[in-house]
């Protein structure tokens, strides 16, 4: 599976029990930061279990062409040589970030107030997202962006020369977003304060502390407010990446949905701001366990083992939708193997991303047999039991790793096979997945079913 090229269409079909250790890939957050705020140091970086997806391999090269040194040791360690906050070089040529709205945010934000000019780019979905989320707080600190309409990709980001500290409050609620003005805050004088509603993934806050920048989060009755104080210096660390929890979702979701299955999957991080999905599958009457409970690299971990259940459908709340907002598309196949209706609320996030995943998730769905209401803000799926799910059907990935992974894991549990029309985006974030779900049992073929 590659990221580019000809589509490459893949067919699962039901096999015996899943069973084994599914070793998953580093996480992808944490990858993209450990990445960028070493370049944003002085001195060495080194990280470990870096994901090695296209997504954060294209951050690495657009470290490169803002004057790091960025460098592969091994497979996942890698080191990087920063250039100091407020050192980046203006790149030679256009930004392409690929298929990745976390690298082409962020990076965004960690340019904008430097004096230089970049140009952004990526694939035919990421050219459709919004950036005008990233690039308007952006406009604060005295940046300028000229895009497409609708502030789409390309665009060119004019970094500011006198850039002002800013306060925002996130009109949505987004880690990309408020990560890329905490990055933009890291080279303008005084303090930078972002303030959210809905805590998101705090991976960016976490990890500024870890390179030695001033970090103060308040709670203000329902705000969380977070205070970054401009012009650190930011030095060189060691970090471990944790597993990815939304990589782990697609061995645990299928173990749960494959009869007879049982699944060890170590070592995955447990964030609380990332942590959704499994307090989800626990209220539909999984049997997940989190065994052995421990913190690395600053963040809780622990070895999930999940076996085949007969699950009940639920109702998730809307604030729970930003520790799980990647999960949906894999929960929603696990809801079409549950007794009753799933009712997602509070999923109008999901439009917006690698593609519109609840008009993905739908079409396909309703493609295998299952009954699926939608709303704007709301998916609802029609359970229809353990191995009742008809399948048969080829579904569209439209360019997004996430959607291509769920219906293969939908695939190992219908009644027919399911074939992805192109796998390829797999690797933009789980380059390993094929192999890896083959290795507990899963059967998988190239040509369409
Ligand atoms: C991410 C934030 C989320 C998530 C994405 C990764 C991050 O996006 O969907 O996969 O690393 O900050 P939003 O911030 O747009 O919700």
């Amino acid at each position: 599976m590659t990221a580019h090229g000809p589509a490459s269409p893949l067919t699962a079909r039901r096999a015996g029990p899943l069973a084994g250790i599914a070793h998953v890939p580093g996480d992808k957050s944490v990858s993209h930061r450990a990445l960028i705020l070493g370049a944003l140091s002085v001195g060495e970086t080194r990280v470990t279990g870096l994901l090695e997806g296209q997504d954060v391999l294209d951050t690495a090269a657009a470290m490169r062409a803002f004057g790091a040194e960025v460098e592969r040791l091994a497979p996942g360690e890698w080191r990087v040589h920063g250039v100091g906050v407020g050192g980046f070089a203006e790149p030679e040529n256009v930004i392409d970030c690929g298929n990745s709205g976390t690298g082409v945010r962020l990076i965004m934000g960690a340019m904008a107030t430097t004096p230089i000019s970049a140009c952004f780019t990526g694939d035919a979905s990421l050219r459709s997202r919004p950036m005008g989320r990233v690039t308007e707080p952006l406009a604060l600190f005295g940046a300028r962006a000229q895009g497409r309409a609708g502030g789409r990709l390309p665009l060119v980001l004019t970094g500011a020369s006198d850039p002002v500290p800013v306060s925002y409050r996130l009109p949505v609620p987004s880690a990309q977003v408020k990560s890329a003005v905490l990055l933009a805050g890291l080279n303008a004088p005084g303090v930078t304060e972002v303030i959210e509603r809905e805590p998101t993934r705090d991976h960016t806050e976490r990890m500024l502390r870890g390179f030695g920048a001033r970090v103060e989060i308040e709670r203000d009755g329902p705000d969380r407010i977070i205070r970054l104080t401009g012009r650190p210096e930011l030095t060189g660390q060691t970090i471990a990446a944790p597993r990815d929890p939304s990589s782990a979702a697609f061995p645990v979701c299928a173990a749960l949905i494959v009869e007879g299955s049982d699944v060890l999957v170590p070592g995955v991080c447990l964030n609380p701001t990332r942590a959704g999905l499994y307090e989800t599958l626990r209220e539909m009457g999984a049997d997940l366990v989190f065994e052995n409970p421990r913190e690395e690299g600053g963040e809780p971990v622990a070895d999930l083992r999940a076996r085949f259940s007969t699950l009940r459908g639920v109702e998730t709340p809307p604030e729970r939708a930003p520790a799980m907002i990647d999960e949906y598309p894999i929960l929603s196949v696990v809801a079409a193997f549950a007794e009753g209706r799933t009712v997602m609320r509070g999923v109008r996030e999901l439009r917006v991303k690698e593609s519109d995943r609840i008009d993905a998730m739908a079409r396909g769905l309703e493609a295998c047999g299952v009954t699926v209401e939608e709303d704007e803000d709301t998916l609802i799926v029609h359970g229809m039991g353990p191995g009742g799910v008809p399948g048969g059907a080829t579904c569209a990935s439209r360019l997004d790793h996430r959607i291509a992974m769920s219906f293969l894991c939908l695939g190992m549990a219908s009644r027919r096979p399911v074939t992805v029309d192109d796998a390829g985006p797999v690797a933009t974030s789980f380059p390993g997945f094929r192999a890896l779900m083959q290795s507990l049992g899963a059967a998988f073929e190239e040509r369409a079913a």
